[in-house]
């Protein structure tokens, strides 16, 4: 196994076909669960037709042919316990959402279970919503006496219900795979409260009800912590917000690393979104492994840990990504809209505000990425301008070029950039030519094509779109980090949240 490995993909079939038994020491996992999804939408009945496509911010799995599938497989071919539990939860909360999230979960714990070294531990990280269902599984997988904590994680936050208590915490299961597990207990030492230690500065001895039990001392490496966690979410001016929703604080896997893992050790996070638990790992000098379904996030964490730690190209592994022009055409085959995530990264283009899997010609029409470019710096302050990118994997057309040109008006953006799968027309080169030139006040006159065409083939190749190297703002994470348009202004927009 590779140190530093993202994997593309759906982890079910990653960990089934690339992952071998008892690889990793740890475990979390942050599976995609929407907490405002209620109760209804979770419950409604019905097999829907299309196929449990699993959408990176839609957070749902439905109860569709793939699930039932699954179920049937539970049902018959793993143990008693789970057959009889999915057996029981399937008479409890019928057949929708909810049992397709179970179902979900379950055949995936179960490979998860499986890479679990013995001496390992798992993190699962969930929410009330289906909490208490997870527990019963996971008591089937793990064995209950495997049980370790249920950890609350409690913050504050704005807006209350009007008829309930505030909903502040998330819950997370931790299960060793065995009793010889490790816990590293003087790792994740908090400090005392001001009281206790108060308290402690006089204490002379502990006497109760007549009896000395003897003197008591503070340990100097502090407390144990319960299993409550007060740490603050992510606000929205954090430095190290990067715009992905759902994205956790390092602080919450820095604890849970320190205490379940050593340096060297290996660390698996199936979902692994925008890359909190290895950006965390690397910093703890553990091994890790990651897995995405969506190429967006495998992107982002490359860019995230390349600039946090200072990583080359060659030292990051990505699994599952084209690398050639046939795995190009198969992903478009397979999801043009990750396909054009993909294709988007080729160029350093972030996705236009208002784009999702559920929406895919984005608010802005015609614009499938963005280029975020300096144009300028007067008086110190930066002004940034954008070259639109637009992708085809389909059949190409002069018409598009000329579509191109007007949404560059549109859009008032400097320049734009088509990229397409199959070869360009002659008519496309001589109206992309036609559409002349531009230049921005920081490149010194210096010009570059309004309208340039470049194929999957070419950007496969090394080539680069013909662009102002000054002003080209390399990669989102950087420029998030960086940005003086106001903490993670480019993330945010490019996510379009
Ligand atoms: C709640 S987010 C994880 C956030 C992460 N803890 C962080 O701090 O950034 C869940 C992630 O799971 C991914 N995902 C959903 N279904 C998946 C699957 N079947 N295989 C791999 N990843 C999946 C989504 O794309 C999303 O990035």
């Amino acid at each position: 196994m590779q140190n530093r490995t993202l994997y593309f993909g759906d982890n079910l079939e990653i960990l089934r076909k690339k992952i071998k038994d008892e690889s990793f020491d740890l475990i979390y996992l942050d599976p995609p669960f929407n907490s405002n999804r209620n109760y209804n939408v979770l419950f409604k009945e019905g097999i829907q037709d299309s196929p449990a496509q699993i959408k990176a911010f839609d957070d749902s799995w439905h109860w569709t042919r793939e699930s039932k599938e699954a179920f049937d497989y539970l049902v018959t071919k793993t143990n008693e316990d789970i057959s009889s539990l999915m057996q029981a939860l399937e008479k409890m909360v019928g057949h929708n959402d909810m049992l397709a999230y179970l179902t979900m979960m379950t055949v995936r714990l179960i490979e998860l279970h499986r890479v679990l070294k013995k001496t390992g531990s798992l993190y699962l990280h969930c929410d009330p919503t289906a909490s208490h269902y997870l527990k019963i599984v996971l008591d089937a997988i793990f064995w209950k006496k495997n049980f370790r904590n249920e950890i609350i994680w409690c913050y504050r936050g704005a807006g209350y219900p009007k008829k309930d208590f505030g909903k502040r915490h998330d819950i997370i299961f931790r299960y060793s795979k065995t009793d010889n597990y490790i816990f590293n207990l003087d790792d994740v030492r908090e400090e005392y409260a001001e009281a206790t230690k108060e308290r402690f500065k006089y204490h002379i001895g502990n006497i109760r009800k007549g009896k000395d039990f003897g003197a008591q001392e503070l340990n100097p490496l502090g407390k144990q912590p319960d299993d409550w966690w007060q740490i603050q979410p992510l606000a929205p001016s954090s430095k190290e917000r990067l715009g992905y929703p759902t994205q956790k604080p390092e602080a919450l896997l820095e604890r849970i690393i320190k205490a379940s893992s050593k340096e060297g050790d290996w660390i698996l996070d199936p979902f692994c979104g925008c890359g909190t638990t290895v950006a965390v790992s690397e910093k703890l000098k553990r091994n890790w492994v990651g897995i995405d379904v969506t190429s967006l996030a495998i992107n982002l964490i490359k860019y995230r840990i390349k600039n946090q730690f200072g990583l080359g190209n060659k030292q990051i592994f990505v699994d599952g990504l084209p690398t050639d022009l046939a795995g190009a055409k198969e992903l478009f085959e397979k999801d043009p809209f990750e396909f054009e995530y993909w294709a988007s990264d080729l160029v350093n283009a972030i996705p236009p505000h208002g784009k999702s899997k559920d929406n895919m010609r984005g608010a802005d029409k015609g614009v499938d990425g963005v280029i975020n470019i300096l144009r300028n710096i007067v008086n110190g302050n930066k002004e940034y301008g954008k070259i639109i990118v637009q992708i085809k994997g389909g059949k190409v057309q002069r018409n598009q070029i000329a579509t191109l040109k007007g949404d560059v008006d549109r859009e008032k953006a400097e320049a734009g950039v088509f990229i397409t799968l199959e070869k360009p027309t002659k008519p496309m080169k001589s109206e992309a030519v036609d559409a002349g030139t531009f230049t921005i006040p920081i490149t010194n006159k210096v010009e570059f094509p309004k309208i340039q065409i470049l194929t999957i083939e070419e950007l496969l190749r090394g080539k680069k779109p013909d662009l102002p190297r000054y002003g080209l703002v390399k990669n989102y994470y950087k420029e998030a980090k960086a940005s003086e348009m106001g903490g993670g202004g480019l993330v945010r927009e490019g996510l379009g949240l």
